[in-house]
């Protein structure tokens, strides 16, 4: 186990509640799968949570997977947090960050820094970077007031990295990114990676990428979920609303589509196919249909317009929808007797609702022959001027400063 940097010298006072809270926190994260290694874990034994969200109730602050948000936008919406301890845990373990190493982290909070700088040691350096003076004045305070004063924390809008601190082994990226800017990679050092939570086609993964000169490779990705990026990086996606906020198809894609005829498309009949297929690795399954289907939305309704019809219950939570000019279809699950588990199925609707299910169906069905058994896929982003001769066969996703191409063995 690493040596605790802090252990012996904290500048606080340990209430006698923390220290209990943080070790079961610990073991909820081992429990989880999110914690694994012991340099990780010991990090997170040594950082006192609690100083970086003074506000909260100790045991929200160690809940594993509560996020404590410090900001909100004008509509209520949650544009700053201390992450939650899973999703660090997590994205940490996704970096191998080692002794002595030079680490930029986008989006501050102060608590994921002190994490860092554990890991990094005295010989290592952290630099923290946010876009909101509030959010820098807060994270520099928490960062003194537990000790961690060494950690430099920059204002500034991360589309342009952080120059003065470059090169850096590691970037941590901590909030939506629905791209890499080049100035990312360029501040990497030649073998550095980026764990970033990468949104493409409107799902989001925790990816983590090394560099092989100008282009990323991803080694390993996971489920996250993350507040947007705000300033030059900022993109918002399209919202179909199929029945006014209740039903409403997200998509980050030109078409083609007809939003009148999706519209009467939900309320004329459903035709419904049952895969066969078990339901389960959903984030595993929703990637493949992410890469796989033509043109790709996440449809969502709400509890009220689920209970009213048509829509069916999945779509509590965004699900990979087909669409086709007026028709789309959208993954399905229901039980199956005798046992505790679900099948998947599709629901479509529209004048090519009979074409788009057997399609969708026929995808379930690949995923379950081909890629059920821990079969994963490649993500790899290349510079916006590669030429399509250079690009590997997979779904091209463009986007301003790169394309992505995800590929399955
Ligand atoms: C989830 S919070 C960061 C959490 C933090 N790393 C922690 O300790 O848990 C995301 C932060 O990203 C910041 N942010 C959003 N867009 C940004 C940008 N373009 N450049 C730098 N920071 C940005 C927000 O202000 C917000 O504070």
């Amino acid at each position: 186990m690493s040596t605790l940097r802090h252990r012996t010298s904290r500048p606080y006072d340990e209430s006698e509640e923390a220290g209990p809270l943080r070790e079961a926190m610990v073991r909820d994260l081992r429990d989880l799968g999110a914690l694994d290694t012991d340099e990780v874990i010991a990090a997170f034994l040594a950082v006192p949570r609690h100083l970086f969200a003074k506000d909260e109730p100790l045991e929200t602050v160690y809940a594993a997977n509560t996020p404590l948000v410090t900001k909100k936008n004008s509509e209520g919406q949650a544009i700053s947090s201390v992450s939650a301890a899973h999703i660090q845990a997590t994205m940490l373990e996704q970096a191998e960050i080692k002794p002595g190493m030079r680490v930029l982290e986008i989006g501050s909070g102060g608590y994921n820094a002190a994490l860092l700088a554990e890991l990094v040691g005295d010989s290592g350096q952290v630099t923290s970077v946010d876009i909101d003076p509030d959010i820098v004045a807060r994270a520099q305070q928490c960062l003194t007031a537990a000790g961690y004063d060494e950690v430099n924390v920059v204002l500034a809008d991360a589309e342009g990295g952080v120059a003065e601190h470059a090169p850096y082994d590691r970037v941590i990226v901590t909030v939506g990114a629905w791209d890499i800017p080049p100035v990312w990679i360029e501040q990497l050092s030649t073998d550095g990676q980026i764990v970033v939570p990468f949104r493409f086609r409107g799902l989001t993964r925790s990816v983590a990428f090394g560099r092989q000169d100008a282009r990323l490779v991803s080694r390993d990705y996971r489920l996250c979920g993350f507040v947007p990026m705000q300033g030059a990086g900022e993109h918002t996606e399209r919202l179909i609303r199929l029945d006014g906020d209740d039903v409403v198809l997200r998509t980050d894609e030109n078409g083609p589509f007809d939003e009148d005829l999706l519209r009467a498309a939900l309320h004329g009949p459903k035709v419904e196919r049952w895969s066969g297929v078990v339901f389960d690795q959903v984030d595993q399954l929703d990637l493949w249909l992410g890469t796989s289907i033509p043109v790709f939305g996440l449809l969502k309704a709400t509890k009220a317009a689920i209970e009213k019809g048509p829509v069916g219950r999945s779509a509590l939570l965004p699900v990979p929808t087909s669409v086709r000019e007026g028709s789309f279809a959208y993954r399905m699950k229901r039980p199956i007797e005798g046992t505790d588990e679900f099948e998947t199925g599709v629901y479509a609707h529209g004048p090519d609702a009979e074409a788009l299910v057997e399609e969708y169906v026929e995808l379930i069905r690949t995923w379950d022959r081909e890629h059920r058994d821990g079969s994963r896929a490649r993500i790899e982003v290349f510079s916006a001027g590669t030429p399509d001769d250079k690009l590997p066969h997979g779904r091209l996703v463009d986007k301003k400063h790169t394309r992505v191409v995800i590929t399955w063995p």
